[in-house]
């Protein structure tokens, strides 16, 4: 801007002085010209006065022209009217020409008046200006003619060339500076709001452009800074808004997904993304939603939705990611009720169904498992009330079957009990000081008899002291599920209880030289009701509740439970808690 300004400056500069300049001295040397003739002129009518004043004969040209020297400093020639030079100041009359058809002679006879011409004179190498001018003399008429050469004038005329050009020479550069000065003036503003605004482009809102000035360009400088301190405002808000909304967005548990009337996604939150399992640094953004969502029933929904202006929801199993999804798809309408797109919402009730499911087969386990011991109590009543009561022996084996199995239904009820508890609770609130050292004394009490009846050997090894925190009734529970799990599914051999320490973790190990646990079962093995061998457990008077309890037990302290077992040889379970540091 600022050259092209400057630019245009120069060539109205040049534009401007060089006429000027050239007119200016055309001018000045015209008048110079003019008044030298009229000085010329004015001389000639001296010259003129002093011819007639000459007042004498035919022949005394001589006397004049001698006169006349002394008097004007010009040349004088004197002809007659048919051109024949009489006199002259500077030469011989009779070797001059003929000076009828000399310009200014021709035009003074014609006109009757002086007249005057400027004209080169080759003999003397330069330019003279003449005048002449009729006079009389008694009855005749001669033209007198003075002649003076203009070098002067030339020289004065340069001189005057010189000045203009000075002149025009000064003005150029005052008007130059002028200009630069101006177009510095101008441009300042213009590029400190362009600079101001490539900041603008760049994101940096609010700069100032300081302006004091009244025209146009303060002006604009100054609704400049207004749009820039409003622009910073609004994209603050929005910012702060999109902020928000991203923040909302992004801390949903559903997945939303915002698509276009094309069919591509506009907008889509995390949570999608990790939903539909899709792979780590792709986006889905800009893409079509067939592309990102490869379930035909979801695609179907959002179609249906898009034509028909209408909610969707439906909750279908997107068998290949293996999950259950309830799908909302609702049209995004304009207010003029245009659809333009629409808003997929995913919510993942996988784990919602499992856990339902978990539910209601616990609740038909539960039922079955204590509709067995029940029927077979009823059983037995009715055969005795039948007759058998009558026959004491029979009687007796009866009773104790059913004394049997009301235990069993006792310890079913009671381990669904604990079972339950354990589930409610999230956290263990009441946590004590466990020292397990103490818990495995008391548990090896409990059971000794149990096992040395079965003829095994019932051993523990610990050396320090060492204590968890939790519930001292539950953690008591868990070793003797454990414990009499092993005396249970053990013929021969021992059950060593070990208590050591390892990583800040207290360890104990449960170990048996028991009948083992196939490896295809280890996974289940904590599932409520879940048994190896469902007719040795029956036997043994198990609920297939132990595990269970143990499982969540450990969780709720924040254990963790490991397996090893090999058929025929024996078991080990280790389990391991967040040691205590309060003991010592
Ligand atoms: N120490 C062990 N040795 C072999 N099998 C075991 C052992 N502990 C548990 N099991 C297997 O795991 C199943 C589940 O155990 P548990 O939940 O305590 O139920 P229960 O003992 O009442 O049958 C048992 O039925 C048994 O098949
Ligand atoms: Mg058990």
């Amino acid at each position: 801007v600022r050259t092209k300004l400057l630019l245009s400056y120069i060539v109205l500069i040049l534009v401007l002085t060089i006429p000027i300049g050239y007119s200016f001295n055309q001018i000045i040397e015209k008048n110079i010209m003019d008044q030298y003739q009229a000085h010329f002129e004015s001389e000639i009518q001296l010259v003129k006065l002093i011819f007639e004043d000459t007042n004498s004969g035919e022949t005394d040209y001589d006397q004049f022209v001698s006169k006349i020297k002394d008097t004007v400093d010009v040349r004088v020639t004197l002809i007659d009217m048919n051109g024949i030079v009489l006199a002259d100041t500077e030469e011989l009359p009779e070797n001059m020409d003929n000076h009828l058809h000399r310009e200014e002679v021709k035009n003074a006879i014609r006109m009757e008046k002086t007249a005057t011409s400027v004209r080169y004179s080759n003999t003397l190498n330069t330019e003279y200006m003449y005048a002449a001018t009729p006079v009389n003399r008694g009855e005749d008429t001669y033209i007198l003619r003075i002649s003076k050469p203009i070098e002067v004038l030339q020289g004065m005329s340069s001189k005057i060339e010189a000045s203009v050009l000075t002149a025009t020479l000064f003005g150029f550069v005052l008007a130059m500076t002028m200009a630069i000065f101006l177009t510095n003036r101008f441009t300042k503003p213009i590029y400190e709001l362009t600079d101001a605004a490539e900041e603008i482009a760049k994101g940096k809102y609010g700069k100032k452009i300081y302006s004091n000035d009244r025209d146009q360009i303060g002006d604009l400088t100054r609704s400049f800074n207004q749009m820039s301190y409003n622009l910073g405002v609004k994209v603050n808000e929005i910012t702060q808004r999109n902020v928000e909304l991203e923040a909302i967005l992004n801390s949903m548990i559903n997945g939303i997904i915002a698509i276009d009337a094309d069919r591509n996604i506009l907008m889509i939150n995390p949570i999608s993304y990790e939903i539909l399992n899709l792979p780590e640094g792709y986006i889905a953004e800009n893409e079509p939603i067939y592309k990102v969502i490869r379930n035909e029933e979801i695609i179907e929904l959002v179609e249906e939705s898009i034509k028909s202006g209408k909610s969707q929801i439906e909750e279908l199993s997107y068998v290949h990611l293996d999950k259950m999804l309830r799908i909302y798809v609702n049209p995004i309408l304009t207010n003029s009720k245009e659809i333009i797109g629409s808003i997929v919402v995913i919510q993942d009730i996988t784990v919602i169904r499992k856990l339902e499911q978990m539910r209601s087969d616990f609740v038909s386990n539960v039922s079955h498992e204590l509709k067995t011991p029940l029927t077979s109590i009823k059983g037995f009543v009715d055969t005795l009330k039948n007759g058998a009561i009558n026959d004491p022996e029979t009687a007796i084996r009866f009773l104790d079957i059913i004394d049997m199995e009301s235990e069993r239904l006792y310890r079913l009820i009671n381990d669904i009990l604990i079972l339950s508890e354990i589930e409610r609770m999230d956290e263990e609130i009441d946590q004590d000081l466990v020292v397990m050292n103490e818990i495995i004394d008391e548990v090896i009490d409990m059971l000794s008899l149990k096992a040395s009846e079965k003829g095994l050997d019932l051993i523990k090894e610990m050396d320090n002291l060492l204590a968890i925190n939790g519930n001292r009734d539950r953690i008591k529970q868990l070793i003797i599920n454990l414990v009499d799990n092993g005396i249970k599914y053990t013929e021969k051999g021992f059950v060593k209880i070990l208590l050591s320490e390892e990583n800040n973790y207290v360890k104990i190990q449960v170990i048996d030289t028991g009948i083992g646990i196939p490896d295809s079962h280890l996974e289940r093995l904590f599932e409520r009701f879940y048994r190896v061998d469902k007719g040795r457990s029956r036997n043994q008077g198990g609920t297939g509740l132990g595990l269970s309890i143990v499982k969540h037990i450990a969780l709720l302290y924040k254990g963790k439970i490991d397996v090893h077992s090999k058929i025929g040889k024996g078991t080990e379970f280790d389990i391991y808690f967040p040691k205590s540091n309060k003991m010592n």
